[in-house]
């Protein structure tokens, strides 16, 4: 409720501010004016220190419900953290994490991340279940939105080498309507999956390079 107030007169007011300081003080204020292009992976280097406790170092993830970051899209990864944020997405140990961000350090988060190698942690999956997925994922078009091998694109996430466990959870709670932050694509994509279908691709796509 508060942020239609916020975004009106005196914002507008605190814009022309900016504009003069930006005539007078050239890229100082510059970089005070959000935009993608002028993120910096290397300020997002130190900002990440803290994410480190659960999603490893440099976004490699070890623990097989916390996702891997590392070689994630980074509009994606804007768009969690902007969800988490604003509470299209939640969760309990991330919520918290995304709360107190600004735009900018969003933005330097995530261009830092897409920078980092993913380091596989392949899931002890029998071929069966792997060719199972395969199977499935193809019937079901996946890779229309997420890509060959699921290497995902802008808005689309990779999934390719993330942690099984972590995919299991999202295709779940896609499924139940407890993520809702897909704009309906994966809620139709799940409707009609088993347990079983689930098991089977989250083998399959964690063990894509
Ligand atoms: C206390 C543990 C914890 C910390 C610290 C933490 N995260 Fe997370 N993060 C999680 C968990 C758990 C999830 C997955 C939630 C779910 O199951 O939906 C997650 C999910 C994410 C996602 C979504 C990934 C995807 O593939 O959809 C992003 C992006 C993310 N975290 C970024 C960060 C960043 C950046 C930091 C540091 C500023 C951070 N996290 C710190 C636990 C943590
Ligand atoms: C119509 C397009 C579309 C199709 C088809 C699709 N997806 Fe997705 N998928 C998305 C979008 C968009 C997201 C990200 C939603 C968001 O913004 O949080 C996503 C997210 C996911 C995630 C969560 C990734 C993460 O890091 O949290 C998984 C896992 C996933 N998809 C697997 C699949 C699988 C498996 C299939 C096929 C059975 C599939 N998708 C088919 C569009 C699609």
């Amino acid at each position: 409720m508060r942020r239609p107030t916020r975004r009106g007169g005196a914002g507008v007011a605190r814009m022309s501010i900016v504009v003069r300081l930006a005539l007078l003080a050239g890229t100082l204020a510059v970089a005070a004016l959000p935009s993608a292009a002028r993120a910096d992976a290397e300020a997002g280097k130190a900002k990440a220190q803290v994410c480190v406790a659960c999603h490893g170092p440099m976004g490699n993830s070890t623990t097989p419900d916390y996702p891997i970051l590392a070689g994630q899209s980074a509009r994606y990864l804007y768009l969690e953290l902007k969800d988490f944020k604003e509470g299209r997405r939640s969760d309990p140990r991330m919520s918290p994490m995304a709360a107190n961000l600004s735009r900018e350090d969003m933005q330097d988060l995530a261009d830092y991340f897409v920078a980092q190698k993913l380091v596989p942690v392949p899931y002890k999956a029998d071929s069966a279940s792997i060719e199972a997925g395969r199977k499935r994922s193809a019937e079901v078009l996946c890779t229309m939105c997420h890509l060959g091998g699921f290497a995902g694109q802008n808005e689309i996430p990779r999934v390719a080498g993330q942690q099984y466990q972590y995919i299991v959870k999202q295709l779940q709670d896609f499924r139940s309507h407890t993520r809702t932050n897909d704009a309906g694509n994966m809620a139709s994509v799940t409707r009609n999956l088993t347990d079983d279908d689930i098991h089977n691709l989250a083998a399959y796509i964690n063990n894509l390079q």
